[in-house]
């Protein structure tokens, strides 16, 4: 947040200083390692193909809801409800979204220490210049299931983490992040094209982007919701937050429709990179893979080596992925224990430093059950606990969230009043009819139905 630390609160210098900030918190790991996984567990391209158009029906209209109230208001969220609708239960949105905060950045941090732990892995010379799909794979086990290993590196993590929100230091991680950012997009363009270019690329893009009528279920249309609220860090408050900076002169709809491309478009990037390389890697047909393979949480960990010990001055290489990966994660953990955090500073007059580490220290505790469910300890190992925690925190209460900021916009602040704050910084709103359907229809029912086919499906 710029000018974290002043009492006057202060604005994004420039519509790009948002984007870059908002594009930091949602370019993360939910589009590096979460999409692709999803991807493989949920028959590829159908699930790609329902994740694109979740974020345009679905996404885009809650980002842009989100922004709106935050611009408003210029509160995080808890006093922004509490702001437009006072003595209403709305305000428990805000609660639920503080709730979801500290869960996610439980969980998120054991796999951004994944990253770290990588991280070290390539400097020390881990991953041998040749590396197999079974060394590869094994070296991700044995990592994972590591008790010590993964808990300093979840330390790691969430130390960071704290330690940036409590300096109020965020603004300078966002001005590196304006850097860096750009160098990860271009190194994951050079392994597309890598990837692309492999033997058996073929395969593995047709179980990616060519769609199978057969695979579309309403689970997937669940998991592709869920994925379009993760990866643009929507459904919390989050977005709310970064809206309360930005300026009332500058355009909220185009920086809502960039902040979504943007993260489209390296999740789609992302596994362009993973499938041909897995598929070149086992030589398995699409169908084949469906039936035989068994996708991993680790997925992208074990498939990342191999693509980058088949680049060029490889070692180097992954140095410079996994450094910038480790950044792009936490320009998100920093954007989640933001939203706790403003709370207890704005609602209960907690000094930053003491919040922060609150929140820090409740998450650590919260994120080790998960940290060890990797094979880590066998009961939470079985239990897939952190995908049990991912499922509860991570798809069903973000749509959830969502639903009830839709609902909250349309039926309770009310569209005129949204659209008045909308067109301070756009005068010609083009998509304004399909937004305005989408807040008070299409969003809150897709949400509610997908939740009541999911409740029977699971029994
Ligand atoms: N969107 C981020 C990612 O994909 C994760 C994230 C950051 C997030 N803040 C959030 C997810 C708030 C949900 C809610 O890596």
């Amino acid at each position: 947040m710029p000018n974290d630390q002043s009492s006057e609160r202060g604005n994004w210098g420039s519509k790009v200083a948002f984007i870059f900030a908002a594009s930091g918190s949602a370019i993360g790991l939910g589009s590096i390692w979460r999409f692709p996984l999803f991807v493989g567990l949920n028959g590829g391209a159908a699930f790609v193909f329902t994740y694109l158009v979740a974020v345009f029906f679905i996404g885009f209209t809650v980002m842009l809801a989100e922004l709106t109230i935050g611009r408003h208001t210029q509160k995080s969220p808890v006093p922004a409800f509490k702001q437009i609708k006072p003595g209403t239960p709305w305000v428990l949105v805000g609660y639920m979204g503080v709730i979801c905060g500290v869960f996610i950045l439980s969980y998120y941090s054991v796999i951004a220490g994944w990253a770290a732990g990588y991280f070290y892995k390539t400097i020390t010379g881990a991953f041998p210049s040749q590396i197999s799909w079974e060394d590869s794979a094994s070296l991700f086990a044995q990592f994972a299931a590591d008790p010590l290993q993964v808990l300093i590196c979840l330390a790691a993590i969430i130390a960071l983490t704290t330690y940036v929100i409590s300096k109020g230091v965020k603004s300078g991680i966002e001005r590196w992040s304006k850097i860096l950012m750009p160098v990860l997009f271009v190194l994951i363009i050079i392994l597309a094209a890598r990837a692309l270019t492999l033997p058996g690329a073929k395969n593995g893009l047709l179980f990616y982007l060519k769609p199978d009528f057969s695979d579309f279920s309403p689970t997937i249309l669940f998991f592709a919701v869920g994925q379009a609220f993760f990866s643009l860090s929507l459904g919390m408050g989050t977005m709310m937050t970064y809206g309360s900076y930005i300026p009332k002169r500058e355009n909220l709809v185009s920086s809502a429709a960039w902040v979504c491309f943007s993260t489209v478009l390296i999740a789609i990037l992302a596994g362009i990179i993973i499938f041909p390389t897995l598929f070149d890697t086992l030589q398995l047909t699409p169908e084949q893979f469906k039936q035989e393979f068994e996708v991993d949480t680790g997925l992208m960990f074990q498939v990342f080596p191999i693509i980058i010990s088949k680049m060029p001055g490889g070692h180097i290489f992954g140095i410079l992925f996994f450094a910038l990966l480790l950044i792009a994660a936490l320009t998100s953990t920093i954007s989640m224990l933001e939203v706790p955090t403003a709370y207890l500073v704005d609602e209960r007059r907690w000094s930053r430093r003491k919040a922060s580490l609150a929140i820090g220290i409740m998450s650590f505790v919260l994120g080790v059950p998960s940290a060890l469910s990797a094979g880590g300890v066998s009961f939470l190992t079985q239990f897939n606990y952190m995908r049990k925690m991912d499922l509860l925190f991570g798809n069903i209460l973000l749509a959830v969230g969502g639903l009830f900021i839709c609902l909250f916009l349309a039926y309770a602040w009310k569209i005129r009043n949204a659209l008045d704050e909308i067109s301070l910084g756009c005068k010609t709103f083009r998509l304004r009819p399909v937004w305005v359907f989408n807040v008070r229809f299409l969003a809150p029912l897709a949400v509610i139905l997908i939740l009541i086919f999911i409740r029977v499906l699971t029994g």
